[in-house]
């Protein structure tokens, strides 16, 4: 087979660049080069070590996770192809790989014996199903980082299939993808939840083509995440939003009738001390450069993990469309939380009440 030479962040490797689908013969996006590089800029961060690739296709991530963060890595795959191509790559760039395997995830992940600092699962589609087994193979604090591909449930175009999948109602409004990433979410810590295992994020991002959290894990303490767990509101007609976490409301102040996402994660997506560690500059000038490309981003979250509200507004919302960077710095000045949305470009995050919508 033959593959082309891609370089990702400070790591060389051969992928498939043809069209990006599932046929490829070895699975490779490199839209998903900006979400390998928080993910090494994650890992430095937290500085997890033993790291399990469990749907590695090329092995993208766990290459520059070896590369770039020092870590250990296991690769594993069901595609024969993908296996040797990461037998090549690991090979390529000199690194010692814990294992590379070539088995059913859920196979692997019940079979084997070790336990890992970070497990990846980066599926076509949901992760869900691969959740309940990656549990018990966590370390203690150990991290595990789910990515979804399926974003057309979470974001409410079909909402029967994000139900039958994630339990869960989504809401197809212009903040949907919030909705969804925090839908993810709470899939996620429910089921570690059934094994007295708390899951709490630290990390997420949400674009339209894939959601992504991290979670750092932690034996009990269940009930701290599972509090967090409520619904968002939203009415159509007067375009106010709120969260609750578990009392249910029918009609909005207006007396229009409500609709609701959920349950979802209402609490915290970051870890306000990690962000910083990620964007703080470090002595090795390479990682450095990788972080000046990011910062901006990765000061957005900080701004939303700060103002601490599962959902956000579009400037293009209101009566008067304001500048969104002097929108949020005049809502600061007079005293209330706000916050750029890394998911809209006219997203802003605010606690002040008084905003003025256009109406329908
Ligand atoms: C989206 S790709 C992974 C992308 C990769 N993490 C990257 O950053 O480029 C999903 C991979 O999962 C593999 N896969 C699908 N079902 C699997 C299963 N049940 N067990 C193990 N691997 C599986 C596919 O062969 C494919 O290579
Ligand atoms: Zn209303």
């Amino acid at each position: 087979m033959k593959y082309d030479l891609v370089k990702e962040g400070f790591t060389e490797f051969y992928a498939s660049l043809g069209k990006i689908s599932k046929k490829l013969p070895v699975f490779y996006n490199p839209a998903k080069e900006f979400d390998r590089d928080l993910s090494v800029l994650f890992l430095l961060a937290t500085k997890k070590k033993k790291v399990l690739d469990l749907l590695a296709a090329s092995g993208a991530r766990g290459l520059r996770l070896a590369k770039e963060a020092g870590a250990k890595v296991w690769f594993n795959d069901i595609n024969k192809e993908a296996v040797k191509l990461i037998k090549k790559n690991v090979k390529l760039n000199g690194i010692k790989p814990l294992d590379i395997t070539n088995k059913r995830a859920d196979e692997l992940l019940v079979t084997t014996k070790e336990k890992f600092d970070f497990i990846d699962i980066d599926p076509f589609g949901s992760p869900i199903t691969y959740v309940y087994q990656a549990i018990p193979r966590l370390e203690k604090n150990g991290i595990l980082a789910v990515t979804a591909t399926d974003t057309a449930p979470l974001f409410g175009v079909y909402p029967w299939t994000c139900f039958r999948k994630y339990g869960s109602f989504p809401l197809k409004v212009n903040f949907g993808h919030e909705l969804g990433l925090r839908i993810l979410t709470k899939a996620v810590i429910e089921i570690a939840a059934k094994q007295n295992v708390s899951l709490k994020p630290i990390f997420a991002h949400a674009t339209q083509h894939y959601y992504r959290v991290y979670f750092q894990s932690r034996r009990g303490y269940v009930k701290d995440v599972l509090q967090n767990i409520g619904f968002v509101y939203y009415c159509e007609k007067c375009k106010q939003r709120f969260a609750t976490k578990f009392e249910m409301h029918e009609k909005c102040k207006c007396k229009n009738k409500l609709s609701f996402a959920g349950p979802l994660f209402v609490g915290n997506l970051w870890d306000k001390d990690l962000i910083k560690k990620m964007i703080k500059p470090t002595k090795k000038l390479s990682i450095d450069v990788l972080k000046q490309k990011h910062k901006k981003f990765l000061e957005i979250l900080l701004g939303e993990a700060e103002v601490n509200l599962p959902f956000f507004y579009e400037t293009r919302e209101l009566i008067k469309e304001e500048k969104i960077n002097e929108f949020v710095e005049k809502l600061k000045n007079k005293g209330y939380l706000a916050c750029r949305s890394h998911i809209s470009p006219k997203g802003f995050k605010t606690n002040y009440k008084k905003l003025k919508f256009k109406k329908n």
